[in-house]
């Protein structure tokens, strides 16, 4: 008989159930981000260190989220913390520009090979909104392509057919309609962008046939960051590159999760691709604020005589020494591969613990970014999400969550593994808590009639479509 799974530990929320309230007063839904707002059991963090996080009331958590996918090495690093103290003591903020700013974007074009010429920007968000503007100025086009399912940040250029909960709402699969993400998005903006379908060669094809000529660029995640880090299928992103070529498009890889962490050089040294523009953020700071946008020397020197670009904070010393110091870690330490052995590490046991089942599942991704599908096909876009079983991942998560360990509690969000987790027994830690999550939630599956708890393992391994 398989043992009893683990209780969920009782954590006491009185100090954040409090706070929760009285952020609610003066904060909509009680956070800074619509993502963060969990209601009652929204978190408030009093401290991290490393992999794990304390919350206000004192419970302690593996962290599998790392803020989304900045912190790359752990919380409070001390490499970078003790660079950003020294150099703030001189001043953080002048609009001048500080030998910060110019090492962390040396050392960009360095790390990735191909980028010619950046800017610092304050956030992801700032980065694609500029990168977009640039190639419509560069091409004198004015429409992007985007991929459903694919986040760029909060602007209104980017908050097409990013995530529903109905996929049916992304309209008929041949004719995808340009989805706005909540209200305030104007008509005229949103109809500059064109949705298209990840993983789907022949579609774009058709697509760049028909309107070539008023397109300026497409962007790209390179793999779906908001779908489980889902891979391109073998080829795509070359054909991508080859289409782009052939109809005067240029190619914009977003790296905001994928850049330094897939690589040194990011998801474009990952497939081998030579974009023409990219956006980076997250990994390249540890977590500061961190941003920019760069790409080929002849479209970057559109700035500053014929496009729009500035910011208060663009380049802001802690960034910029955040900057500095992350990628200098990342390009003179093994980071990169200390974190690649452990997310493989986690993996297997995941895959020990989900074989034992006999659940059809896919782990996708990379180790560094990955996710949990409970499905038997290999996901290859955003609305393969909606046909996974994504009700169980989200039970295990919630499960998690209440066990110690904290993934995102949505089954579209990776795991974000960093350098820390490989410190003590997290690894184990984080199996541990997983397996009992799991066999929980079939428990309570069971004990509803839905589904049977145990079989052969039937698929999973064999059918990873993770690309590390
Ligand atoms: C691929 C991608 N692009 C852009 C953004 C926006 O970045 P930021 O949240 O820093 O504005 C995100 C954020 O998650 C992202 O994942």
């Amino acid at each position: 008989m398989a043992p009893e799974p683990a209780a969920a530990a009782a954590r006491t929320r009185d100090v954040q159930l409090a706070m929760y309230h009285r952020a609610r007063r003066t904060l909509p839904g009680g956070t800074d981000s619509n993502f963060r707002a969990w209601g009652e059991d929204t978190v408030y963090v009093d401290r991290g260190k490393g992999a794990r996080i304390w919350d206000l009331d004192g419970n302690e958590f593996v962290d599998l989220r790392m803020g989304y996918g900045p912190v790359i090495l752990g919380h409070a690093d001390d490499r970078v913390d003790d660079h950003v103290n020294e150099r703030m003591r001189r001043g953080v903020s002048f609009s001048l520009t500080s030998e910060d700013e110019v090492r962390a974007m040396e050392l960009l074009c360095e790390l990735t090979g191909w980028v010619e010429m950046a800017r610092m920007t304050t956030s992801g968000t700032d980065a694609t909104m500029h990168a977009m503007r640039v190639a419509r100025a560069y091409t004198g086009r004015e429409k992007i392509v985007k991929f459903e399912g694919q986040y760029h940040g909060m602007h209104d250029y980017a908050l097409i057919s990013v995530l529903p909960n109905d996929v049916s709402d992304l309209g008929d699969a041949d004719n995808p309609v340009g989805l706005a993400w909540g209200r305030g998005i104007p008509g005229p903006v949103a109809d500059t962008i064109i949705p298209a379908r990840y993983n789907n060669i022949d579609r774009l094809r058709r697509l760049f046939e028909r309107q070539g000529e008023e397109i300026a660029a497409i962007i790209v995640e390179p793999v779906l960051g908001n779908a489980q880090g889902i891979m391109p299928q073998p080829g795509f992103h070359q054909a991508m590159r080859a289409l782009t070529e052939e109809f005067g498009i240029l190619l914009i890889f977003d790296e905001v999760k994928t850049g330094f962490r897939f690589g040194r050089g990011g998801a474009a040294e990952f497939f081998g691709i030579r974009p023409d523009l990219a956006t980076y953020a997250k990994a390249m700071g540890n977590g500061y604020p961190a941003a920019a946008f760069g790409g080929r020397r002849e479209i970057m020197e559109m700035l500053p005589k014929k496009v729009s670009h500035g910011g208060t904070y663009a380049g802001n010393r802690i960034a910029a020494a955040a900057a500095s110091k992350t990628l200098e870690i990342i390009r003179d330490t093994p980071a990169l591969e200390t974190i690649k052995a452990t997310g493989e590490r986690i993996q297997a046991g995941l895959r020990q613990v989900i074989d034992a089942k006999g659940l059809a599942y896919q782990i996708t991704g990379h180790p560094a970014m990955f996710g949990i599908m409970f499905t038997e096909h290999v996901p290859s876009e955003y609305r393969d999400w909606a046909n996974t079983d994504h009700e169980l991942y989200d039970a295990i998560a919630v499960g998690m969550k209440s066990r110690g360990a904290m993934p995102e509690p949505d089954s579209r969000e990776p795991w974000f593994v960093c350098e820390a987790h490989a410190q003590g027994d997290l690894v184990d830690r984080v199996v541990s808590i997983f397996a009992d999550s799991f066999h929980a939630a079939l428990e309570e599956r069971a004990r509803r009639g839905e589904v049977p708890p145990a079989g052969e393992p039937t698929h999973g391994a064999a059918a990873s479509s993770s690309g590390g």
